[in-house]
C-alpha cells in the first residue's frame, strides 16, 4: 500500500528544495505517493488565501506533509496580519492539525565544524530541542490592544493535558536517543512554569528509564554557550523553544542544514507530522539554483523516522548527506576553498545517488 504524502514546495526557494527532497525519498522507496498543494504568499496570490481549505483537506487526509518554506517580503504587509503567511498559514497549520510537538535536532556534521562559531570540538553537538508547539504566548487568549492601543496584552496559558503530552513525546524522543532530558522553564517567576515543572517531575517518576532533571531557561541560554555538549533532549514551551531552538542551530554552523517535524497524535498507527527545514524562504536566492536542499532532504528523513518508523532509511539518507558532504561538493552558503561549488539539483542528484 502506498503512503501518501501531502508536498507544500511554498515561497522562495520552497519549491526547489523541496524538489530535491522528494527526489531522495523517491531513490530511498517506492511506497510514497505525493500530491502538491499551494501553501504561503503563492497560495495568497492565487487563491486569497495562504492556507486554502483545499490544501488543509490535503493535509488531513495525507499520513504526513513535507513542507518547504513560507513568506517573503512581498507579503510582509498584508492586512489583516491574520492572513499573512506566517501566521495565517504557518501558525494556522499547527493549531489545525494539532501539529503540539516540534523535534528540532541540531546535531554539527564533522565536514562542517569550522563553520561552527564555538571553538574546537565545543561546536561538536549532537542535541535535540522538544518544543511545545500549540500553546502558551504564541496561542493564548485574550491577546489585545487596551487604553486606546497603548497598552498591549499576551496570555500564556498551560494546561496539565498539553504538558503532558509534549513530555511524554520528549521521553520517546530521548528513548532513541541517549535518554536525558533537560526541562527549561522560568518557575522561579512565572505560574505557568511551575505547573510545568510540577507536571514533567510526576512524569519523571513514571518514568525511571529516562533522566531527567530542570534548569532554568537563561542558564540554559547561557550553557548551550558554555558547554552545549552537556544536552541530549531540550524539552520546553512554545516561546523558550523558538528561541532556544535557533540558538542551538547556529552552534553546528549554518542554519542551512537542520531539518525539523511537527508532529501530533497518531492516525492510526502513524504519528502524523508536517516535516520542513528550519531554514526560511530565502527570496534574494529564489530561482537562481543556489540554495541548499540538505535540511529539507534530512527533514524528508526524519519523515521516514517519525511518521514512517523505517528507521534504515532515515538512517540512509542522513549517511549519504554526510558522504556527499565529506567528499567536498558544496552549495554557495557552505562552500570553503578546496570543495566543488554544486547547484540544488547537482547536490540533490548526489544525495539521491549516494543512498
Ligand atoms: C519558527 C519560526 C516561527 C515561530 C515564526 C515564523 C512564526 O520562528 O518556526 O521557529 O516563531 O514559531
Ligand atoms: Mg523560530
Amino acid at each position: 500500500m502506498a503512503f501518501k504524502v501531502a508536498v507544500l514546495p511554498g515561497d522562495g526557494i520552497g519549491p526547489e528544495v523541496v524538489a530535491e527532497a522528494v527526489k531522495v525519498i523517491r531513490a530511498v522507496s517506492s511506497d510514497f505517493e505525493f500530491e502538491e498543494a499551494l501553501i504561503g504568499g503563492i497560495a495568497y496570490d492565487q487563491t486569497g488565501h495562504p492556507l486554502p481549505a483545499k490544501t488543509l483537506d490535503l493535509c488531513h487526509e495525507a499520513d504526513a506533509a513535507l513542507m518547504g518554506a513560507v513568506g517573503g517580503p512581498k507579503w510582509d504587509n498584508i492586512q489583516p496580519t491574520s492572513l499573512r503567511p506566517e501566521v495565517g498559514a504557518l501558525l494556522a497549520l499547527r493549531s489545525e492539525l494539532n501539529l503540539y510537538s516540534n523535534v528540532r535536532p541540531a546535531k554539527t556534521m564533522k565536514a562542517l565544524l569550522t563553520a561552527s562559531p564555538l571553538k574546537g570540538d565545543h561546536g561538536m553537538i549532537d542535541l535535540c530541542v522538544v518544543r511545545e508547539l500549540t500553546g502558551g504566548i504564541y496561542f493564548g487568549e485574550p491577546r489585545e490592544r487596551r487604553e486606546n492601543g497603548t497598552v498591549a496584552v499576551d496570555t500564556c496559558i498551560y494546561s496539565r493535558a498539553e504538558i503532558e503530552r509534549i513530555t511524554l513525546n520528549a521521553f520517546d524522543v530521548a528513548r532513541a536517543r541517549r535518554r536525558e532530558v533537560v526541562s527549561v522553564d522560568k518557575a522561579n517567576v512565572l505560574e505557568t512554569s511551575r505547573l510545568w515543572r510540577e507536571v514533567v517531575t510526576e512524569l519523571a517518576a513514571q518514568n525511571p528509564d529516562v533522566k531527567v532533571t530542570h534548569m532554568l531557561v537563561d542558564n540554559c541560554a547561557m550553557q548551550l554557550i558554555r558547554d552545549p555538549r552537556q544536552f541530549d533532549v531540550i524539552l520546553t514551551e512554545n516561546m523558550f523553544g523558538d528561541i532556544l531552538s535557533d540558538e542551538a542551530s547556529m552552534i553546528t554552523g549554518s542554519l542551512g542544514l537542520l531539518p525539523s517535524a511537527s508532529l501530533s497524535d497518531a492516525k492510526g498507527d502513524l504519528p502524523f507530522g508536517l516535516y520542513e527545514p528550519v531554514h526560511g524562504s530565502a527570496p534574494d536566492i529564489a530561482g537562481q539554483g543556489r540554495a541548499n536542499p540538505v535540511a529539507t532532504i534530512l527533514s524528508a528523513a526524519m519523515m521516514l523516522q517519525y511518521t514512517f518508523k523505517n528507521l534504515e532509511a532515515a538512517k540512509r539518507i542522513e549517511d549519504a548527506c554526510n558522504k556527499v558532504l565529506e567528499s567536498g561538493l558544496r552549495t554557495a552558503d557552505i562552500f570553503e576553498p578546496g570543495c566543488q561549488l554544486v547547484s540544488t539539483s547537482k547536490l540533490g542528484d548526489a544525495i539521491a545517488a549516494a543512498v
